[in-house]
């Protein structure tokens, strides 16, 4: 072999699974409890695995929010902290990174991202009830797909719910570029049936975490825009996972594979009037949100959200958060946004994904975050309403340590006027992977538990609630095994 030749035999092997862009010079020891103690504590936690503590668990893939890495830079941040109760030199670097990066001008920082939703969802549907004296009970707010929390705020302001991914979204069988996209003729629809007056605010999720990490494009995007600005209907961005959708862009959609990842992200940015962030996640920060305004367009709007600020969150340059906190976030925001970081994030993704199906497993297609796998299609034995999600999660942790969330019928919940289960598309469990946190082999004991656990699948039990929360049931849920 010449040397090119080398160099391209070893790049070839990058995309197999990318080595770590980082050293690691922290770390957090970690225990593998036995598997008497595993179902002790299991059934202490009423079979639900979101109730373990964490030190019952041997690799944690509940969640990527607030669980993984902080880089050095971040952590150094952190000693700047102004604490000022008001206006401290913290904010306004958080503030300055997001016009920066966003060009968005209007900046409260929130103690998490459903922090940032209890201040724009009920100030958003106060204005149409105010402006054009509507009922609530007529109002309807439309999403490509709602995350759990920002479905429950609007629920409980009062709103319908339509989510209107695009057909075979969950079809784990099919390719697309951009499931995550938003159905337009279904949002055409919804506009005429209901009035775009009772329509407070679309929301644009970006990636779309409910339907597997799946990104949205740009085309997407600015159509949604268009339509919104032509029916005087604000869009809101939930960019939980914002880097992650901008690096899908790059990679998949014609005529960005030369933009930069900062150059996209703020072109993403122009098709929303406001944006709502859980930073737990791309930014990689333990805790924040933020909630920000492109422009005066709706400063009447951010002026009532930083009045609400103040009763719920903190002062609003502060919104809960410490000083050292928002600085942290300032830097982790930029973080995100680094190519190799991003090769690597999606590049593990995709090798877990591609590991498990390599064994039979059927997934959705590799996405940002996790590897959704098909739990309704691989125990076909047990009904949505035994919650196969469930059923498969906890037979991962019995076997293997693996701690892992449902997606499915548990988590989408009943329909708050009719209490009927809404009628869930894909019965999934989550496999979520937090930042810089678990490497190759963690990744390929998963696919061996895996391997395990698919040979015996007609021993698992579906499950019934012993005790069903009335918002948000799959946190506080209860269970006993169906016989
Ligand atoms: N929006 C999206 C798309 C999310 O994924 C989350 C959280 C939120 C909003 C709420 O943000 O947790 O900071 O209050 N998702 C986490 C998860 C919990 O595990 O996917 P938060």
């Amino acid at each position: 072999m010449n040397r090119e030749q080398r160099i391209s035999a070893v790049k070839s092997r990058i995309t197999i699974h990318p080595p770590e862009p980082f050293r690691i010079r922290v770390i957090e020891p970690i225990d593998r409890i036995s598997p008497l103690e595993r179902e002790r504590a299991l059934n202490e936690s009423g079979l639900n695995t979101l109730l373990l503590d964490s030190k019952d668990v041997y690799i944690d893939c509940l969640t990527d929010s607030g669980t993984g890495a902080v880089t050095q830079s971040m952590q150094a941040a952190m000693l700047k902290g102004d604490d000022a109760y008001s206006g401290s030199k913290s904010f306004r670097k958080l503030e300055s990174a997001v016009e920066d990066i966003f060009d968005y001008k209007l900046t409260i920082p929130t103690h998490q991202g459903r922090g940032a939703e209890q201040l724009y969802v009920p100030t958003l549907i106060d204005f149409r009830e105010k402006n054009y004296g509507l009922e609530r009970s007529k109002m309807t707010v439309i999403s490509n797909f709602f995350f759990d929390t920002t479905q429950a705020h609007s629920q409980i302001n009062g709103c319908n719910i339509v989510n209107a991914p695009i057909d075979d979204a969950f079809d784990t069988n099919k390719l697309a570029c951009f499931k995550g996209d938003l159905d337009l003729d279904m949002l055409q629809t919804t506009i005429e049936s209901v009035g775009a007056e009772h329509i407070p605010y679309i929301v644009m999720t970006i990636t779309c975490n409910s339907i597997g990490g799946q990104p949205v494009s740009m085309a997407n995007m600015q159509q949604v825009y268009a339509i919104a600005r032509e029916h005087e209907i604000p869009v809101v961005i939930d960019c939980a996972r914002f880097a992650e959708n901008a690096y899908f862009i790059q990679q998949r959609e014609l005529g960005y594979e030369y933009h930069s990842i900062e150059e996209i992200t703020k072109e993403m940015f122009q098709y929303g009037d406001l944006f709502s962030m859980s930073a737990k996640k791309d930014a990689m920060v333990p805790i924040g949100g933020i909630l920000s305004f492109r422009n005066h367009e709706y400063f009447d709007v951010f002026r009532d959200c930083q009045n609400l600020c103040v009763v719920l969150e903190g002062f609003p340059t502060y919104g809960g958060l410490e000083g050292g906190a928002m600085e942290r976030l300032a830097v982790g925001l930029y973080e995100a946004m680094r190519q190799e970081w991003l090769e690597y994030r999606i590049g593990q993704v995709r090798y877990l994904v591609e590991g498990l199906r390599g064994i039979g497993v059927e997934c959705q297609q590799p996405g940002g975050h996790a590897a959704f796998v098909n739990a309704g299609k691989l125990l076909p034995h047990i009904p949505p309403e035994q919650f196969p999600g469930v059923a498969l999660a906890n037979e991962l942790y019995l076997v293997a340590g693996i701690r892992t969330p449902e997606i499915g019928s548990l988590l989408l919940g009943r329909d708050h006027k009719t209490g009927e289960q809404l009628p869930c598309p894909a019965e999934l469990l989550r496999i979520t992977i937090p930042r810089a946190t678990y490497t190759q082999s963690h990744m390929d004991y998963i696919i061996e538990a895996f391997r395990i656990v698919k040979e015996n699948v007609g021993s698992i039990k579906g499950v019934r609630f012993t005790y069903e929360p009335p918002v948000l049931r799959h946190f506080n849920a209860r269970f006993a095994y169906v016989d």
